[in-house]
């Protein structure tokens, strides 16, 4: 494990020569970067420096990701080939260059050249800077399908939004959230190419004339309005060590025209500057609210203002087939990531009646065919909606044809189901009452031919409860597809000490095949193995104790139990019950100061939507808190209590492998899959959850006796909220919850404050504990004692820690991607 990282590189993957392209170069990676900072950044190359060397690297290793791509997208159009374009209004890809010498097999010869010039890749990563271009969960599993994508060799596109200002950065300031914009083009980015001439004018407000064409069909064509124009970022995702490298195109907005003319003239410099301005203001920022729609006009407006650049960047390359349109479908499907990009079906619809004049009923087959709708979320608040009046304000076309589309579609319905009146109502794409808005999960239901959920127990809930109208009409079109994770980012590049040990004992093809891993339950009862694997992991507790030193100050024991939730907060999440616990724990060390206890440490990160005032109070409460236990010093050799701020994927690769236990913890039915979960599992970690999501498929396959699932099932929620759940039971009977409670509604935490988390205390009780935080306290205390209990049988846990490894390989994206491709997408890899 000393040796240094370039002698064991070998080991860890596959060869080189199984995939390069004979005689595609006779320059190293280190001369082409020292050509680029000389030639392309313009600075002198007789000397580096991490910034100059950073640069240099990576503008030669996408000069390789271009040739393969230019061959790749050639490839295509030679072999015919279908594509897959996958909306998503969010990616969250994480740092570039790592990953992308892993894929392109470049490491060593990165390796070689930094250290010829006294420089390492770890501060040369360290340099680089991530686009947050996502708010979590769904960002991520884009990026983790793109990996998949290109690693399987498919013709597929990511489509989303260039931000100029990503999620914001997160500062804690006494024990508060402060929200930072996050500027990551500062200066600039190598990693994406500007596409000046993938350029379309997109159009909003304006009127809708009516004309009769020649055979008397009456025919639209929207017009006026204001232009912004929609320019092409291109951004490379390289398939691991096949050659194949795709990549996703991010649409920046940029002014239609350069000064308003009139105004300018008339000396209004000011003022037609402004309106330039303005214009760039859709792509300039990332909404940051996660599982809670932004009812804002300019989110609006970036939804159809990618989905138009989109689906004409799809017909252009359509049309180059000169193939009937019918065939659209067979040459292409949109996979549509929730609902933010639905718009994307009246506007294809749009295009083909209005702009290729076909009849109806041929351009609605068309979209029928060609879409396909991920769902991600069950709670009523996060199924996006937006006001017809918005609507028909901005894009007056699209809610006709949206009105159109529903009239049609509730004929239908009437005819079907003569008997109940009350249906077409409830399945409208438009709701009634006072403001009537469009329902978008009812539009992308309707216009796809596929709906899936995104773990077994979302599918049936989305079937049973929140959908279950449309099942009755559609029975065909829902389906499931677990999500999962790219083993390249979550294990072998983030992990690379349990990476080499698996290579060394099942060979490297678990990197493409993460079944193989399967193979490491016949390794548990090896003591020398168990050995390597808890060294492995206590290097990465290290490395992670290094870094809270460093950033929080706190000394952390990394032979303590690193217990771990990062995630967004949210109340479902419940980061509030592992605070409960905490506190709980806390006073009872304080009362038994003898107390034999294994030293735990706690650690929580992630982001509160900067309006949702509830997560931020709690994220101030855990601040509080850890600033007690810490410097306690009755407790500090047992307990710590660690925020890391500014929770990201850079983070997450640091804490996923050195983490003891997983904290997976929502409010059973909540949390639609979760993606975390399954990085934790991956990489050894023990599981503390409930049976929400995927927690459910992941115990199992990683089998009861390795999984630590407590409290209440979904159906024992809905059962409990039905019976009339009163939270105040769960504080009169149980004495120690009782005082945790009542020192938060005190000034325990802020000494002369004993307001400060009141809204918390008043939410659990007289608010009635709407995610049943009370109701799951005791389950999930007991359940940590076992915990703690059992991780000191050093050989059971690691052998847990193993088996938890080996269950674990279905949930590789590589899994879900083909999954997609066999039930959804119809697609061929072309490798
Ligand atoms: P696009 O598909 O038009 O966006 O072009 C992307 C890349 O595909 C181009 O840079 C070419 O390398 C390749 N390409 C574009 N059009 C054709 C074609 O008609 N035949 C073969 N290759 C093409």
């Amino acid at each position: 494990m000393s040796k240094d990282v370039k002698d064991y590189l070998h080991l860890l993957d596959k060869p080189l020569d199984e995939f390069e392209a004979p005689g595609a170069r006779n320059s190293t990676l280190g001369e082409d970067a020292l050509w680029h900072v000389l030639y392309s950044l313009g600075q002198d190359n007789t000397y580096l420096n991490k910034r100059k060397a950073y640069w240099g690297l990576v503008l030669a290793v996408r000069d390789r990701m271009l040739e393969k791509w230019t061959a790749v997208q050639r490839k295509y159009y030679a072999n015919d080939d279908k594509r897959l374009y996958y909306l998503s209004l969010e990616f969250l890809p994480g740092k570039f260059l790592r990953g992308n010498l892993l894929a392109l097999g470049l490491e060593n010869e990165a390796h070689e050249f930094l250290h010829e010039h006294d420089l390492s890749l770890d501060e040369i990563v360290d340099e680089e800077c991530e686009p947050g271009l996502g708010n979590g969960g769904l960002g991520r599993l884009a990026s983790c399908y793109m990996d998949s994508m290109a690693t399987l060799g498919l013709p597929a596109y990511g489509y989303g939004i260039r931000y100029s200002y990503g999620l914001f950065r997160q500062e804690i300031r006494n024990g508060h959230q402060v929200e930072q914009p996050d500027n990551w083009l500062h200066e600039g980015s190598h990693w994406l190419i500007p596409r000046p001439h993938n350029l379309f004018p997109i159009r909003f407000y304006g009127t809708v004339n009516e004309w009769l064409d020649d055979d008397g069909m009456l025919r639209h064509d929207w017009r006026g309005g204001d232009l912004v124009m929609a320019m092409a970022n291109d951004m490379y995702v390289p398939g691991y060590r096949n050659g194949h490298v795709n990549s996703i195109r991010l649409w920046e907005a940029r002014p239609h025209k350069e000064f308003v003319l009139s105004s300018f003239n008339a000396g209004d410099y000011i003022g037609s500057v402004q309106e330039k301005i303005s214009d760039e203001n859709i792509s300039m920022v990332l909404y940051p609210s996660d599982d809670a729609p932004e009812g804002k006009t300019l989110r609006l407006k970036q939804q159809y203002f990618f989905v138009a650049a989109t689906m004409r960047d799809m017909v252009r390359r359509f049309k180059k087939l000169n193939k009937p349109w019918d065939q659209l479908p067979e040459k292409n499907v949109v996979q549509l990531n929730e609902t933010h990009p639905a718009i994307a079906i009246p506007e294809l619809m749009r295009m083909l009646l209005d702009e290729e004049l076909l009849g109806w009923e041929e351009a609605w087959c068309i979209c029928q065919k060609l879409f396909a709708y991920t769902n991600h979320t069950i709670l009523p608040e996060a199924l996006e909606t937006w006001p017809v009046k918005l609507i028909e304000r901005l894009l007056p076309r699209h809610m006709q044809i949206i009105y159109e589309i529903n009239r049609r579609f509730l004929e239908e319905v009437r005819l079907h189901f003569r008997d109940e009146p009350e249906l077409p109502s409830r399945v409208s794409l438009i709701s009634a009452g006072p403001e009537q808005r469009v329902r978008m999960s009812h539009l992308a239901i309707v216009g796809s031919f596929s709906v899936n959920g995104v773990s077994s127990l979302h599918t049936q809930i989305l079937k049973d409860r929140v959908f279950h109208d449309f099942i009755r009409i559609f029975p065909d079109r829902f389906n499931n597809k677990t999500n999962g994770i790219t083993p390249r980012r979550w294990l072998r590049q983030c992990n690379v000490p349990l990476s080499w040990l698996l290579s060394e004992h099942l060979g490297c093809n678990w990197i493409t095949d993460l079944t193989q891993l399967k193979k490491l339950r016949e390794l548990v009862d090896d003591v020398e193995f168990r050995h390597d694997w808890e060294q492995c992991r206590l290097t990465n507790k290290k490395r992670l104790a290094d870094y809270i030193e460093k950033v929080n100050g706190i000394t952390v024991n990394p032979h303590s139990i690193f217990d771990v939730q990062v995630k967004r907060f949210h109340e479902y999440k419940r980061q509030l019950l592992n605070i409960l616990h905490i506190i709980s724990l806390y006073n009872n060390i304080r009362r038994n100061p003898d107390v034999k206890m294994q030293p735990c440490t706690f650690i929580f990160g992630g982001k509160a939507a900067p309006s949702y005032q509830m997560a931020k109070d709690i994220i101030y409460l855990i601040n509080c808190v850890a600033r007690r236990v810490n410097s306690d010093p009755h407790t500090r050799n047992f307990l710590k209590v660690i925020f890391l701020a500014n929770y990201n994927v850079s983070l997450a690769q640091l804490l996923v492998p050195a983490t003891d236990v997983s904290e997976q913890i929502s409010t059973a039915g909540y949390e639609a899959s979760g993606t975390g979960n399954m990085k934790f599992a991956l990489n050894g970690a023990l599981t503390i959850g409930t049976r929400d999501g995927a927690n459910i498929e992941i115990g199992e396959r990683v089998g009861d006796g390795n999984i630590y699932l407590f409290g209440l099932c979904e159906k024992e929620v809905l059962a409990l909220r039905r019976r009339g759940y009163d939270p105040w039971e769960f504080y009169k009977n149980d004495s120690e919850l009782r005082e945790v409670l009542d020192m938060i509604n005190s000034d325990q935490f802020t000494p002369g404050d004993s307001t400060a988390f009141s809204s918390i205390f008043n939410s659990l009780l007289t608010g009635g504990d709407p995610f049943m935080v009370l109701a799951d306290y005791r389950a999930y205390v007991e359940t940590h004692k076992r915990i703690s209990h059992e991780y000191v049988d050093r050989d059971l846990w690691i052998k847990k820690s193993i088996m938890n490894t080996a269950g674990m390989g279905y949930f590789s994206s590589d899994r879900a991607v083909k999954e997609y491709i066999d039930g959804i997408w119809s697609l061929e890899p072309d490798v």
